[in-house]
């Protein structure tokens, strides 16, 4: 499918978890929901749970290790028999794209003990996973990676009653998904574990534990809440599991958030679109992910919180956004690990912003869905902005309205998700080839752009018709390989362009 987006409307209404077109859940929230849920005693009840590209992987693979589940609408019941239940899948469990899957599902079956191999998508492939074959191996697990420390993953098990060693362990790069597989994997081990970050990454796993009955402690003194946030030592961020002997977690019942990270592409959109005021109530605010709200604030952005309460251990709250004015801000530290997600859709937000953005100590980037240092940059260039890719980050000079063009997603969803935002904005709209991709994380949101108001058209691909492909943009044949400004990114061609010279 492409997708041409054009601009010329503002964007006007609200959407939530309740409303006719609803943000989706939580993605971080519903992998750990179900997991853990498969992981307790007792029937679990999820409502809001994210059924798309990510999750039903997650939910193949439980069927498979013999946990029972079933899918009523959004609502997931999950039917755990505790760990000591699940049974060796015959075959390998296929992870898709997700590395949240493939990471969470590693540390669940190291405390199972059960044999099995972890595998995904090619994409999925090139991610790094040493970061946790090395400290399962050093909790007593065997586990094998592939060439290059990558999937798949082959676990070999052990004999029940047999316990994993509890460790003291810093993780080399802050790392929510690193973090939960050894906090699942230590709900098997013979005493507590020690876990600390040098950035303070999304704390969602320790929150529904500790809702589940099991002890995690901070031994900095701080709380969940205060966990993660601005502080800036290392030290700060430490957690320790203490397993429950027995074994035994309790079932969940939770409504899941609406996903920041959805809402992302939504707000940047409400910002670069002028006179636009939406609202998007029902969203996670989890500290550990809020960093693009304190960075497009600080850029200038009008987004208001409201009705903060708390659901299932989650802070959740109302967004309200205004189209605004922005300026070029600098992105380092902390705050990097707060917004991992969103750089994306923060990047389309810089193109727009007065000045020069800069992003560093960001080489995480590279190791998401796509290389979202370089792979962004040169689609960003294909638009018609400058943004110049470092080692660890980029800078984009923003100020002047893009031309737009047709744009390569590299398979990300989320490069998909924001360069289709960008077009709203863009003096000629922006097509995204292989938009499907976009159901990911974001089943829904073509709809709701277009709820909003946003011009957004879908394309299904014909084989041998392209003509109305050549309607929208005239002349232009994005070759495979690679970036081809639309129509050209020089300033002189776009004014000529723009006078009808
Ligand atoms: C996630 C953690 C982040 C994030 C990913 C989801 C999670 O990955 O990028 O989309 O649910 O724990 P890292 O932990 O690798 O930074």
């Amino acid at each position: 499918m492409r997708l041409v987006v054009k601009s010329g409307n503002s964007l006007q209404g609200t959407i939530g978890v309740n409303s006719t077109f609803r943000l989706p859940g939580d993605k971080s929230i519903s992998h750990r929901a179900a997991l853990l849920s498969a992981m307790a005693r007792g029937d679990s009840i999820i409502e809001h749970f994210l059924v798309s590209g990510v999750t039903t992987p997650l939910l193949e693979a439980l069927r498979m290790l013999n946990v029972d589940w079933k899918l009523e609408g959004s609502t997931l019941i999950v039917h755990g028999r505790g760990l000591e239940d699940w049974q060796s899948p015959q075959e390998p469990v296929y992870c898709g794209n997700s590395a949240t899957t493939l990471r969470l599902l590693a540390g669940a079956l190291a405390a199972s003990g059960k044999a099995a191999v972890l595998d995904g998508s090619s994409g999925l492939r090139r991610r790094p996973m040493g970061r946790i074959v090395e400290p399962l191996k050093q909790m007593g697990v065997d586990v094998e990676a592939s060439a290059g420390n990558t999937a798949p993953l082959q676990f070999s098990g052990r004999s029940s009653g047999q316990h994993l060693k509890p460790i003291h362990y810093t993780l080399p790069v802050a790392s929510a998904q690193v973090k939960s597989c050894l906090l699942l994997a230590a709900l098997a081990a013979d005493g507590p574990t020690v876990l600390s970050e040098p950035g303070p990454s999304r704390d969602h796993t320790e929150r529904m534990l500790n809702d589940m009955g099991v002890r995690i402690g901070f031994p900095n003194g701080s709380s969940i809440q205060k966990q993660v946030g601005n502080q800036s030592s290392p030290s700060e961020y430490t957690v320790q599991i203490t397993p429950p002997n027995p074994l035994v977690l309790k079932p969940l019942r939770l409504t899941v958030p609406g996903d920041l990270s959805s809402a992302a592409f939504l707000i940047v959109a409400g910002i670069i679109t002028p006179g636009s005021e939406i609202m998007i109530k029902d969203v996670g605010l989890n500290p550990g992910r809020t960093g693009l709200l304190d960075a497009l604030r600080q850029m200038g952005a009008e987004i208001e919180i409201g009705a903060l309460s708390e659901h299932g251990g989650e802070p959740v709250g109302d967004l309200t956004i205004r189209s605004s004015l922005l300026k070029a801000i600098e992105v380092s530290g902390p705050l990097v690990v707060r917004m991992i997600d969103e750089f994306p859709a923060f990047a389309i937000a810089a193109a727009f912003a007065e000045g020069v953005t800069r992003v560093c100590d960001a080489q995480e980037l590279r190791t998401k869905e796509s290389d979202r240092i370089s792979d962004l940059c040169q689609e960003l260039h294909v638009i018609g902005v400058q943004a110049d890719e470092m080692p660890d980050g980029f800078t984009i000079r923003g100020g002047d309205i893009p031309e737009g063009g047709i744009v390569n997603p590299h398979s990300d969803h989320r490069l998909a998700l924001s360069l289709a935002v960008a077009g709203l904005a863009t003096r000629q709209g922006v097509e995204v080839a292989d938009a499907e991709i976009m159901d990911e994380s974001f089943p829904g949101f073509i709809e709701i752009l277009q709820q909003l108001g946003g011009d957004l058209r879908a394309i299904q691909e014909m084989p041998g018709k392209n003509n109305e492909h050549r309607a929208i943009f005239p002349g232009i044949d994005r070759t495979p390989a690679g970036a081809q400004p639309f129509p050209s990114t020089a300033p002189d061609r776009i004014t000529r362009f723009m006078s009808g010279r």
